[in-house]
């Protein structure tokens, strides 16, 4: 077996292996995160019970999917169709492995895509969730444009991200991911902010929580 090294995320890289245990990990995690990340952990998973509201029939993309930690959003026997996406395949296969556990697997089907070329028609998923996403991305400003463009009217995009300009007590957190490969260029809530509204969100909400933030906006129905 190849032992996990440092590097990109399609080279299943070491902190592959750290984080679903950090995020997945109960009290023990939100310590960890709320020391790193100045954070609550709990936001992600109020932000991702979103998905819990959708009525029957409702499609969700998950980019990146990750481990599947947005999937604990997914109530069994909801009627969801969701599609979790990843670039990387042995990040798909925890996915696939957690919408198991929770007992949602017969809800979620798993895609192997980068998010900046996504292979979805204009306006087919309802939800749009992208949990400590864009900060990975190569392109933060395509994978906004592309989310938003498989967003139907009126639905929504919710995620979080590291931004660059949250202050300099995360710096070190922000040049230590770039060098081992696991954090993009990332870009500011400014950027962000800008992006959404120009890729035709009409309503966008963002708010800073210590090293990151969480961001909400609604594609409007004419863009
Ligand atoms: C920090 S994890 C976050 C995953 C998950 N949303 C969560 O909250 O746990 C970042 C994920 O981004 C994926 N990723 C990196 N670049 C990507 C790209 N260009 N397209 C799709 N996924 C990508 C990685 O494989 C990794 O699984």
């Amino acid at each position: 077996m190849r032992l996990p090294g440092l590097g990109g995320w399609s080279e299943d890289p070491l902190w592959s292996y750290v984080y679903p245990r950090l995020v997945d990990s109960g009290p023990v995690g939100r310590a960890a995160w709320r020391a790193v990340m100045g954070s609550d952990l709990t936001l992600l998973h109020e932000a991702a019970a979103e998905i819990g509201t959708l009525p029957r029939g409702s499609r969700v993309l998950d980019v990146p999917t990750g481990s599947g930690v947005a999937l604990r959003g997914v109530r069994p026997g909801q009627g969801l169709d969701v599609v979790a996406v990843d670039i990387s395949t042995t990040m798909l296969q925890r996915a696939a492995a957690t919408a198991a556990r929770l007992g949602v697997a017969d809800q979620v089907t798993t895609a192997v895509a980068d998010v900046g070329n996504l292979p979805f028609d204009d306006g087919s998923f309802d939800l749009v969730v992208s949990f400590t996403g864009l900060h990975c991305f190569p392109d933060p400003h395509r994978a906004i444009r592309e989310m938003v463009r498989v967003l139907a009217p009126g639905g929504a995009i919710t995620g979080s991200s590291l931004f660059t300009d949250t202050g300099l007590r995360y710096r070190p957190l922000r040049r230590a991911g770039t060098r081992i490969g696991v954090l993009g260029p990332m870009c500011t809530s400014e950027e962000a902010r800008a992006w959404l509204r120009e890729a035709g969100c009409a309503e966008v909400e963002l708010s800073l929580h210590g090293a990151l933030g969480y961001f909400r906006a609604v594609r409007a129905e004419q863009s």
